[in-house]
């Protein structure tokens, strides 16, 4: 074959080429040691003297003409993956998957439980769907009591038992306290928090009707009132910090004697009641309700068969979400926003 075909050959393939691998093909083809172009070059030998320079300045031309647009075609190629990968970049970082977090409610259970063990409460739980007797008649409540209105109670449609009574939604976790003096045997002391989902018929910006409450109970000897106010003053301080203030009101519980309601003031309207000028949409007047606490009923140790002339003890109850909400970094003026799943508020914690 002569140089000039061999040329035309070469080129034409070259202009073909679809990708790097063809190119490479041809350059083995004409370009390698023992290609088409040095394989035409070796029959320099058989020619005469004379002619010789002539054909090897042909060869050299020819060959130069099939690197140049070989090594043209190799570039743009390059060029087009750099920008348009065909193959599987496996330098690529990959797409991070999105990450969830724990429901604020869920990290505010544990945080609440983490200050109490740092106490010694050992957290415990107890059914949701619950006897009466639990939630109400062990708690000095007896059946028509008129206390039993306050708890504004969702009732199972099943029939009662003849012991313990109708099945309802437990409107608080108090129904924890006989539940764990009987799982202990009646062998103070104890050490419980109780942290569970409530349901009470009320529904407004303060009140949703699936909540949680933790419930503190302990019951051991010489037991006092600075016990009670020393426990949720060292909570209060781990949960809001020094800052936050706390006062006691005389209160009425069936099942503790004395009672107390433990207030803060709001962290909405900083205590003053208001927000520019109107009236504090979630407090009213400055303060808001913790919940509940009190000295156990002795009617409450007897029902979980401990001698309430031996043993004294301390309960109290609060709402998680309550509690959650009036941490001062934290604004959220409706409590049902925290069950609607949007997104969008759910992120920001
Ligand atoms: N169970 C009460 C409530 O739901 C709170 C409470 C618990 C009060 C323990 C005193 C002692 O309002």
């Amino acid at each position: 074959m002569d140089f000039l075909s061999i040329k035309l050959q070469a080129l034409s393939a070259i202009n073909e080429a679809q990708d790097l691998n063809e190119l490479e093909n041809i350059r083995i083809k004409y370009l390698s040691k023992n290609g088409i172009v040095n394989q035409e070059m070796k029959k320099i030998v058989d020619l005469p003297q004379p002619q010789r320079s002539t054909f090897g300045q042909t060869a050299n031309q020819v060959k130069l003409d099939i690197e140049k647009l070989y090594q043209q075609k190799v570039n743009n190629f390059s060029k087009e993956k750099s920008t348009k990968p065909s193959f599987f970049d496996i330098t690529i970082p990959g797409r991070q998957p999105k990450h969830g977090h724990l429901h604020l409610v869920t990290q505010a259970i544990k945080e609440i439980s983490d200050i109490f063990a740092k106490l010694g409460f050992e957290r415990a739980r107890y059914p949701e769907v619950e006897w009466d007797y639990y939630a109400f008649e062990s708690l000095n409540m007896p059946a028509d009591h008129p206390a039993r209105d306050e708890w504004e109670t969702l009732f199972v449609n099943q029939k009662a038992n003849p012991k313990y009574g109708k099945i309802v939604l437990t409107p608080h976790t108090s129904n924890g306290q006989v539940r764990e003096m009987l799982r202990l045997n009646s062998k103070p002391p104890i050490r419980m928090i109780n942290i569970s989902k409530t349901y009470r018929r009320q529904q407004d910006i303060t009140h949703s009707i699936m909540f949680h409450q933790f419930e503190g109970l302990v019951v051991d000897q010489d037991i006092n009132i600075s016990h009670l106010k020393g426990t949720l003053d060292y909570f209060v301080k781990k949960f809001y910090g020094s800052k936050r203030q706390t006062r006691l009101r005389p209160f009425h519980f069936q099942f503790t004697e004395p009672s107390f309601e433990i207030d803060i003031n709001c962290a909405i309207c900083h205590g003053t009641g208001m927000i520019d000028k109107k009236k504090c949409k979630t407090c009213k007047q400055g303060w808001l309700e913790l919940g509940g606490a009190g000295f156990v009923h002795p009617n409450v140790l007897k029902a979980g068969g401990i001698n309430p002339n031996q043993f004294t003890g301390f309960a109290f109850g609060w709402g998680v979400e309550r509690v959650y909400m009036m941490r001062s970094n934290i604004k959220i003026d409706d409590i049902r926003t925290l069950y609607e799943n949007d997104i969008r508020f759910l992120n920001q914690f």
